[in-house]
C-alpha cells in the first residue's frame, strides 16, 4: 500500500502530545473516583482497572508493527515508545496498588503471596521483564546498547504479552470466567502469529529508516 505523506516533526510531537494527555485519562479518572468517594470497593477498582490499562498499551504496543505494515503509514512507528512506556506505567501502578494496599509494602509478605499465588507468580514475571525495556527506551540508552542488542531485548515483549495473558486468564479462571481472556488471548496471539508469518515467508518490510533511532525504527 503506498505510504501517506509523513507528518513533520511538529506533527508527530502533537500526536504524542495528544497520546499523553489520553493516557492519563484513566487513572485521572481513578483518583477522582477514589478521591470523591464514588466506589464501594476503590482497592478492587484500582487493581484491576491499572492491570486492564497494562495489558491495553501492551496490545496496542504490539499493534504498531502490525498496523504498520499494512497500511503503509510508517510514521507511527515514532509513536511506539511512548504507548509501551503507557503499559510500564499502568503495570507500575498496578504493582503499587498490589504492593501498598494488599500489603501495607511488607515486602516479605508481598513475596509470600507472589510465590503462593500462580497467577500472580505470572504477573510477577511480567512486570519484573518490563522494567529493563521501560529502562532502556531512552535513546542515550539504545545509544549505549547498540541496536542490535537492543532490539534483542526488547523482543522481550513476546514474552511479557502471553505472560499478561496467563494471569489475567489464570485469574479468571477462579470465577470460570473467560470471555474477556478469550478476547486479549486472540488479539495477542493475531498479532504475534502476523510476525511469525511475516519472518517464515520473509515478506518485505515497507520502508527502512536508517537514520531514526532504533525505538522509532521499522522492524
Ligand atoms: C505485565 C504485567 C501485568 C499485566 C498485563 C496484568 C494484568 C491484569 C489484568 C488484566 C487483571 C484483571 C483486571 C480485571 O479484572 O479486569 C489483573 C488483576 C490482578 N493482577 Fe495483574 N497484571 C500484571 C502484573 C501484575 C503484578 C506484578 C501483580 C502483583 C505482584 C499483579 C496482581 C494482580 C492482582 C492482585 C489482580 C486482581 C485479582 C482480583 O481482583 O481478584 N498483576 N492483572
Amino acid at each position: 500500500m503506498a505510504s501517506l505523506k509523513a507528518p513533520s516533526t511538529r506533527q508527530v510531537s502533537a500526536v504524542k502530545a495528544v497520546i499523553f494527555v489520553l493516557g492519563l485519562i484513566p487513572v485521572a479518572k481513578m483518583a477522582y473516583l477514589t478521591f470523591s468517594g464514588q466506589l464501594v470497593e476503590p482497592l478492587e477498582h484500582i487493581t484491576r482497572g491499572t492491570g486492564d490499562w497494562t495489558l491495553y498499551f501492551l496490545c496496542i504496543t504490539l499493534a504498531v508493527t502490525p498496523l504498520r505494515r499494512l497500511s503503509g503509514i510508517n510514521w507511527i512507528v515514532k509513536l511506539r515508545r511512548e504507548v509501551g512506556l503507557f503499559s510500564f506505567f499502568y503495570a507500575f501502578l498496578h504493582f503499587m496498588t498490589f504492593l501498598w494496599f494488599d500489603h501495607f509494602f511488607d515486602v516479605a509478605e508481598m513475596w509470600k503471596d507472589v510465590v503462593k499465588r500462580p497467577f500472580i507468580t505470572v504477573g510477577f514475571i511480567a512486570f519484573v521483564l518490563l522494567i529493563p525495556l521501560a529502562a532502556t527506551s531512552t535513546n542515550a540508552m539504545i545509544r549505549k546498547l547498540g541496536g542490535k542488542r537492543w532490539q534483542w531485548l526488547h523482543r522481550l515483549i513476546y514474552i511479557i504479552a502471553p505472560l499478561g495473558i496467563l494471569h489475567f486468564w489464570w485469574m479468571k479462571a477462579a470465577k470460570h470466567n473467560f470471555q474477556q481472556p478469550i478476547i486479549f488471548g486472540t488479539i495477542v496471539a493475531v498479532l504475534l502469529a502476523m510476525r511469525v508469518y511475516w519472518k517464515m515467508t520473509k515478506a518485505p518490510k515497507a520502508v527502512t529508516v536508517p537514520a531514526a533511532p532504533v525505538a522509532d525504527r521499522v522492524n
